[in-house]
């Protein structure tokens, strides 16, 4: 199924272990920046424009600094996963409103259904099967709701040339093998390319390392 992606099945403890004592949050969930983090949100931000939700879920949430840049009002009930204890934490100090589970997608026992459900720069990282974790996360999205996911870009057109390699460390994903697994899982691709993050600037999928999905369910 993936056979144009690059998938290295890590153990998800050890990679975040090793930026637990940085000073800055997104040092600790191994963003380059924090303009590149937050840019993330802005994007997320822009397609939920106009629209409320009731119940939210952010998977693989970090350190939660995504509550500071998105609108927690709009939401009725937010939920996050992240499964690292020191990130746990940090999110669980700082929003007290939100219910924050130390868990995996897949330990996770699905109580609710979501109507938003956001999953960011998780899957080149997710300590399982891409396959197994995607399948999942389409199960609890609601009819009609919506998933927004970002991850890394192994079409970036810059790694044809001499001076940039993938990084072997992580998963590199082909987006249209993403979206044809979310496709078969009764996902409606509504926008799909490549992001700058940086710049947040939407871009042809080859001229980024990074590309985001927002589907709907059907
Ligand atoms: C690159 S960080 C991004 C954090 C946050 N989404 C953000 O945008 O700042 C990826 C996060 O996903 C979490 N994660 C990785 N695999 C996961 C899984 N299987 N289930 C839930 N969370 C996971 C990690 O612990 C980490 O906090």
């Amino acid at each position: 199924m993936l056979k144009k992606s690059f998938v290295v099945n890590k153990n998800l403890y050890s990679v975040y272990k090793k930026n637990k004592n940085k000073k800055y949050n997104y040092q600790k969930v191994l963003w380059s920046s924090k303009i590149s983090m937050t840019g993330r949100y802005w994007l997320l931000n822009k397609l939920i424009k106009n629209k409320s939700y009731n119940n939210w879920l952010d998977i693989g949430t970090g350190t939660g600094d995504i509550y500071k840049y998105i609108n927690k009002n709009k939401f009725q009930n937010i939920d996050a996963l992240e499964p690292i204890n020191h990130l746990f934490k940090i999110v669980k100090k700082n929003n007290s409103d939100i219910n924050i589970y130390n868990q995996t997608l897949s330990n996770f026992k699905i109580k609710n259904k979501y109507n938003l459900v956001s999953c960011i720069g998780v899957i080149q990282n997710c300590g399982s099967s891409p396959l197994l974790f995607l399948t999942k996360v389409c199960k609890i999205i609601q009819k009609n709701g919506y998933l927004y996911l970002t991850s890394k870009n192994i079409n970036w057109a810059k790694f044809k040339s001499e001076d940039y390699n993938l990084e072997l460390d992580h998963s590199w994903f082909d987006i249209e093998e993403i979206k044809k697994i979310l496709k078969n899982n009764n996902l409606k691709i509504i926008k799909s390319d490549g992001f700058l993050p940086k710049e947040k600037k939407i871009v042809n999928y080859k001229l980024s390392h990074t590309f985001f999905i927002w589907a709907r369910k059907n």
